[in-house]
């Protein structure tokens, strides 16, 4: 963290994208924001501007949806065949493998996470993701149904299902994982013939845009993928409230999410969300705590804290609480934070300055309740937006520390008697249900809890595995349909039931 020595080199080809001015895609053409504004992108390990993106606002979202309307209703990419659109979705994936150290550069520069971590997992995820998607385009059928009409006992029908795309649609995503969210997102609108408008974050829009290129390059017509840099209020809720838009897909705060749904009722759009979380992760007894501490060290310290699904109340069985504490506390001090672009970085910056003080209130609030830091607790250095890795005890269930997402390295630990509906109700007693981890030996025990747990993802003597054909998303308040998986294409399909008079 002292000066810029030892920083991975950004690459010609990632220090020319930063160089050239930053434009939405719309229709095909790179255009600055009707206005002329821009804002800054900052680099978060020391908050330098890195460069100045178009602040698209409504005039913008307009021209966007305008385009991605008429490649829809009149362009080739709904009417090509389901295997020439495979064939582009799986070229993206390719040349995504191409790019993947800029992608990663990029990446971690905008973002702070730790470059390594970037290269082993957001970019290798983006481009299975795509891969995986580029298969889906020639598998989705409709069914043939034999009909009983009563009251036509004579007539005979074929009758039959298309899934048919549903149209135009809006996504928004966070800053999180900016290229992942991204292709989580524009996946399996492209497998299914949907064109899009995509709002990326305002603290990361830069691997969006140059994913952007990159599906341009793969083939993909112009006007199917729109890209807008731009801040919530301006930008994203004139795109969630666009009368021309047909579905709306959101990932981010459950507030926002709330906003989304409102502005969607007016012409009933579809929605699907993907929020906020303040998982459970249980350690039993008799877990393998060789693979248990670092298990759940890892569920809340990944990605900084910054993941919807981190494992952030870590309950622990009162016979091996002490040990494992000891354990996520000793990891926790070990963890080197630095700049993302320093290959020996473990963990980099919160994302943003707003962040930054969100966690850092959550800590005040925490402290004042009576929570005590086993390590960690505050901020580190005053350049970046550093937050030291925290383990909280002596908490309880009324604690704003304990009940709502902090996104950020700060777990609560939480000691249990016995493996019984107190557990349970406890572990489930959250607004949020997005995800979960046991930790057990015991293979009936951990059956049993996976099922009783009301989340969308139970990982099971593991924590943060992610895969394009597992489906990702929340019960309860934290959200509504499923990402990955053939699930998501759900998201993006109409069925039409065809009935033949024969
Ligand atoms: P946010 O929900 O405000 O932002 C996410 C996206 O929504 C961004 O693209 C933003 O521009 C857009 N947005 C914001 N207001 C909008 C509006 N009124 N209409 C349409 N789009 C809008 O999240 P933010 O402010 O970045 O973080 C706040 C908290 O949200 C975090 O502390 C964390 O708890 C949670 N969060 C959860 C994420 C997840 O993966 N589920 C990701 C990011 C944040
Ligand atoms: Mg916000």
């Amino acid at each position: 963290m002292d000066g810029d020595k030892g920083l991975v080199a950004l690459s010609a080809t990632v220090k020319h994208f930063l160089s050239q001015p930053k434009k939405a895609l719309i229709g095909g053409k790179w255009l600055a924001a009707q206005s002329g504004k821009t804002f800054d992108v900052h680099d978060p390990s020391n908050g330098q501007v890195i460069a100045k993106v178009a602040a698209c606002e409504k005039a913008d979202v307009d021209l966007a949806v305008a385009a991605a309307r008429k490649a829809f209703d009149q362009g080739p990419w709904p009417r090509m065949s389901p295997a020439a659109r495979g064939k582009i979705i799986w070229k993206i994936g390719e040349l995504i493998y191409h790019h993947l150290e800029d992608l990663a550069q990029l990446e971690s520069l905008d973002n702070g996470k730790p470059i390594a971590v970037a290269r082993a997992a957001d970019v290798v995820l983006a481009a299975d993701l795509f891969q995986y998607m580029a298969g889906w385009a020639t598998k989705i059928e409709g069914h043939t149904i034999p009909l009983s009409v009563p009251y036509t006992p004579d007539a005979e029908y074929h009758a039959f299902t298309r899934r048919e795309p549903v149209g135009v649609v809006a996504q928004i995503i966070p800053w999180n994982f900016p290229l992942l969210m991204a292709a989580w997102k524009l996946g399996p609108v492209l497998a299914t013939g949907c064109t899009v408008v995509l709002k990326v974050a305002e603290e990361t829009p830069l691997s969006g845009l140059r994913l952007a290129e990159i599906c341009q390059e793969a083939g993909v017509p112009d006007g199917v993928i729109n890209l807008l840099t731009g801040f919530g209020e301006t930008c994203g809720a004139p795109l969630a409230a666009h009368p021309q838009v047909n579905k709306v897909a959101f990932t981010g705060s459950t507030e926002v999410g709330k906003l989304i749904v409102r502005a969607a009722a007016d012409d009933l759009k579809k929605v699907t969300l993907e929020l906020g979380g303040k998982s459970p992760n249980i350690v039993l007894d008799d877990a393998d705590l060789e693979l248990a501490i670092p298990g759940a060290a890892s569920a809340i310290f990944f990605n900084h804290g910054q993941c919807c699904c981190a494992g952030s109340r870590l309950f622990v069985q009162e016979k091996v609480y002490d040990k494992v504490v000891e354990g996520v506390t000793k990891i926790a001090k070990a963890i080197k934070l630095g700049p993302g672009l320093d290959p020996n970085t473990e963990m980099g910056p919160l994302v943003s300055q707003l962040q930054l003080d969100r966690v850092s209130n959550y800590l005040q609030w925490g402290s004042e309740e009576g929570a005590k830091a086993m390590t960690g607790g505050k901020r580190r250095g005053e350049r970046g937006y550093f937050v030291e890795p925290t383990v909280l005890v002596n908490t309880h269930a009324d604690m704003k520390v304990y009940r709502e997402e902090i996104f950020g390295p700060v777990v609560v630990a939480i000691p249990f008697k016995e493996v019984d509906d107190e557990l349970i109700r406890r572990a489930n007693d959250s607004v949020y249900g997005l995800a979960a981890g046991v930790f057990s030996a015991n293979i009936g025990k951990a059956h049993r809890l996976a099922a009783r747990l009301r989340a969308g993802t139970v990982w099971v003597n593991c924590y943060n595995i992610f895969d394009a054909a597992l489906p990702f998303g929340g019960y309860k308040q934290s959200g509504w349909g499923r990402e990955m998986g053939h699930q998501v294409l759900e998201n993006y399909l109409e069925t039409k039931a065809v009935c033949v008079n024969l």
